[in-house]
């Protein structure tokens, strides 16, 4: 996750209002759940619904991670596949990240169950919608190409970030279709430059990564 990321996790459950819980599917050793809970925490102070299978030594990882953050009292750990306890949560959802499972019939799975709970108004950020082919084609199938969503938004390296609404604009959907040209182009671009010559030099990464924020 790069730091633009982790800073729009932030950013994004700042802005919740309290109305709907923070889930987080797919925590690893915890780094984007302690972004979202202290972003929380800045906040209206919802919960962070931390799903995972939570296995073997990772989950002793994440837990100190999450006490040393200091977060324990927002975070709740869900040790679980994501699919099925999407059959068992029945709170509303204010700011849904989907990083857990990567195929994509799987990301569609967890697309389909929980985006429903996700409130008017709500985000759903998805993570690895550049290079990794199952969350790219549910961004772009879903979101991006969705009359369903709006602000969409696009963080380097791969997250693509949007508010559920009811029915989108015409305008809605330009800009929808523009920062899916803008994340494909950065994609291919960049997958290009690393294949041609390696690693780009750092000033002018930065400057690449600059670019697509002030493009949006
Ligand atoms: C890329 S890591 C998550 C990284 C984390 N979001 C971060 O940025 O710090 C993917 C995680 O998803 C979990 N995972 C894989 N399949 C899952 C599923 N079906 N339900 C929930 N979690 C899953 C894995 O155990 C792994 O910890």
């Amino acid at each position: 996750m790069t730091d633009e990321e982790a800073e729009a996790l932030y950013e994004a459950a700042r802005s919740c209002s309290g109305r709907g819980a923070i889930v987080e599917i797919g925590s690893w050793t915890g780094k984007s759940t302690i972004c979202l809970a202290l972003g929380s925490r800045a906040g209206a102070g919802a919960s962070v619904y931390a799903i995972d299978p939570h296995a073997d030594y990772r989950f002793g990882d994440f837990k100190d991670n999450i006490v040393r953050a200091g977060v324990q009292d927002l975070v709740t750990p869900v040790s679980s596949l994501s699919q099925p306890y999407a059959d068992e949560f029945h709170q509303p959802v204010e700011l849904l990240w989907i990083d857990g499972a990567h195929e994509y019939d799987l990301v569609v799975e967890d697309f389909e169950k929980w985006t429903p709970k996700v409130l008017e108004g709500g985000i759903v950020a998805l993570h690895d919608t550049s290079w990794t082919e199952g969350p790219r084609r549910v961004a772009n199938e879903r979101i991006l190409r969705s009359r369903h969503f709006k602000d969409a938004r696009f963080v380097v390296g791969s997250t693509t970030m949007a508010r559920k609404v009811a029915e989108n604009s015409g305008a809605d959907r330009v800009k929808n279709l523009y920062v899916l040209a803008l994340k494909e182009t950065f994609a291919s671009g960049s997958a290009l430059l690393k294949k041609r010559r390696g690693l780009l030099p750092a000033p002018l990464e930065r400057l690449g990564r600059r670019l697509v924020g002030w493009l949006q």
